[in-house]
């Protein structure tokens, strides 16, 4: 066991993920963004080109580098468009450490509550859940293999002495191995040794407040002395919990750390949702919550630019961070930001409200179409779904409509459309013995959504 841990320090590292992930160019990020957002061109160039410059500033002479600022972004467009879509895909598809938080969750430095800082200290915890997800991804053939000796091992108790008795049980072994394999050993109970904590309680010494002052005591924990108990647990089960603990074993955790630690500032991407709350929406307000909001956009101002937090796991630099701010700004506008906060998000996207035309794509073709999804969740009831064009340009219409008429929602609306569209095969289709198809047509559609889209009392309620 100790030698594999050594050999899987030695062994060459993914050491720089950003070389394969983070080298995209902006015209590939554009090309992957499109596969799952519909029109919004130029927001999606704007964070491609940001992104890219991140990349281009990490490789110019660090003199050169410092100079350089980094470019935060501020989109601005209505409710359900696409803003917080399009910052959840390009984290995806470049496996940058991504967070979304709400602007309105912090509080002045000082007060109670969660100040700024935390959100760079949450970055680099989903930084090294990625990381950590990555490695046990990678030793995951190698754990599957140990697994699976431990549960021959525990359906093969006893140690044999003599050679000869050796040799059989090798043999029984590996026939045992085959009928494992097959999945007939699934449902056999055997007996297991796992690790309970003597003091189930711990819970109640919580991280939350002590990790906002940088100090880790997650050793605690492991000063509580563990019990080892044996339990009796279907092989199925047992795969899991061995899974882990072999997992655990032959990944490298400080490794994991410290890679976590940097991919979060060299990588990371912080999603700033509702920055437009923050505003003050013309008014000067002296005193109550309007403070409070003017304190956390100071506070915001040295993240954005490049200032040095205290997390537990060392300290993380922001300057390589890529700050998303977004906001409908139906209240405020961008100007009512303080000054200084408008400057340090210097790039500007507009974000278009969608119309009639966008919806049917949005319909159709993404990776993850809503017509798509509905399709794969009937299909595993052996219930075969379509639509017809026509189907598609109704349930556009209606949805255009009713944001038109009731509220204007975006692409939101057509989830609600669809899915009261759905529910009665939603609803009765399920466990079809044998395959049974349905299109929906127009007819359909009409029939199914038009009393409660001309009732719009209705509608407000339902759809
Ligand atoms: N341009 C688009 N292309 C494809 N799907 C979209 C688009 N805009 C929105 N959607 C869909 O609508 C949902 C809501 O969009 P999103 O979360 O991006 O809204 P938002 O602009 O962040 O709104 P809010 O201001 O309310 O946060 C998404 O999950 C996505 O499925
Ligand atoms: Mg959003």
């Amino acid at each position: 066991m100790a030698r594999e841990i050594v050999e899987i320090q030695k062994s060459p590292e993914i050491e720089n993920p950003k070389l394969d992930l983070d080298s995209l160019t902006p015209k590939q990020i554009v090309a992957e963004l499109d596969k799952y957002i519909v029109g919004q061109n130029e927001a999606k160039k704007a964070v491609a080109i940001a992104l890219r410059n991140r990349n281009r500033r990490q490789r110019v002479t660090e003199e050169i580098a410092k100079e350089i600022q980094p470019k935060n972004i501020l989109m601005i467009g209505p409710t359900g468009v696409g803003k917080t879509e399009i910052s959840r895909r390009l984290a995806n598809l470049t496996s940058c450490p991504f967070l979304k938080v709400e602007a309105t969750k912090f509080t002045e430095v000082g007060y109670v509550g969660r100040d700024v800082d935390s959100m760079v200290r949450d970055l680099v915890e989903a930084s090294i859940t990625l990381v950590h997800q990555e490695e046990v991804k990678r030793v995951e053939q190698e754990a599957e293999r140990k697994v699976e000796e431990r549960v021959l091992d525990a359906l093969l108790p006893g140690l044999s002495t003599t050679p000869e008795e050796r040799e059989n049980t090798q043999s029984t072994r590996e026939k045992l191995r085959q009928k494992l394999r097959d999945g007939r050993f699934e449902e056999e109970y055997i007996e297991v040794k796992v690790q309970e904590s003597a003091a189930p309680q711990m819970n109640v010494f919580s991280n939350e407040g002590l990790d906002q002052i940088g100090i880790d005591l997650s050793f605690v924990s492991n000063l509580i002395p563990q019990r080892t108990v044996t339990k009796r647990i279907k092989v199925e089960d047992a795969r899991d919990i061995f899974f882990k603990e072999e997992a655990e074993k032959l990944v490298n955790h400080e490794e994991i750390r410290r890679r976590g630690t940097q991919r979060a500032e060299e990588m990371g991407l912080i999603f700033l949702d509702e920055i437009d709350k923050l505003a003050a929406g013309g008014r000067e307000e002296r005193s109550g919550p309007g403070v409070s909001r003017q304190g956390v956009q100071r506070d915001l101002l040295p993240l954005l630019e490049g200032t040095t937090v205290r997390t537990r796991h060392g300290n993380v630099s922001t300057e390589n961070i890529l700050f998303i701010a977004a906001g409908a700004f139906t209240m405020a506008k961008p100007s009512d930001l303080i000054p200084e906060l408008q400057g340090r998000l210097p790039i500007r996207v507009e974000l278009q409200p969608l119309g009639q035309a966008d919806f049917k794509r949005i319909l159709t073709e993404p990776a993850d179409a809503l017509t798509k999804q509905y399709k794969a969740l009937l299909g595993v009831e052996n219930f075969e779904l379509d639509f017809t064009e026509s189907a598609i340009e109704e349930i556009a219409r209606i949805a255009y409509k009713l944001n038109e008429s009731v509220e204007n929602i975006g692409a939101r609306r057509l989830q609600t459309v669809m899915e009261k569209l759905m529910e009665d095969h939603l609803f009765e289709k399920a466990d079809l013995s044998k395959i049974e198809s349905f299109t929906v047509d127009a007819d359909y559609v009409v029939k199914k959504l038009s009393a409660i889209v001309q009732d719009l009392d209705l509608s407000q309620y339902i759809l």
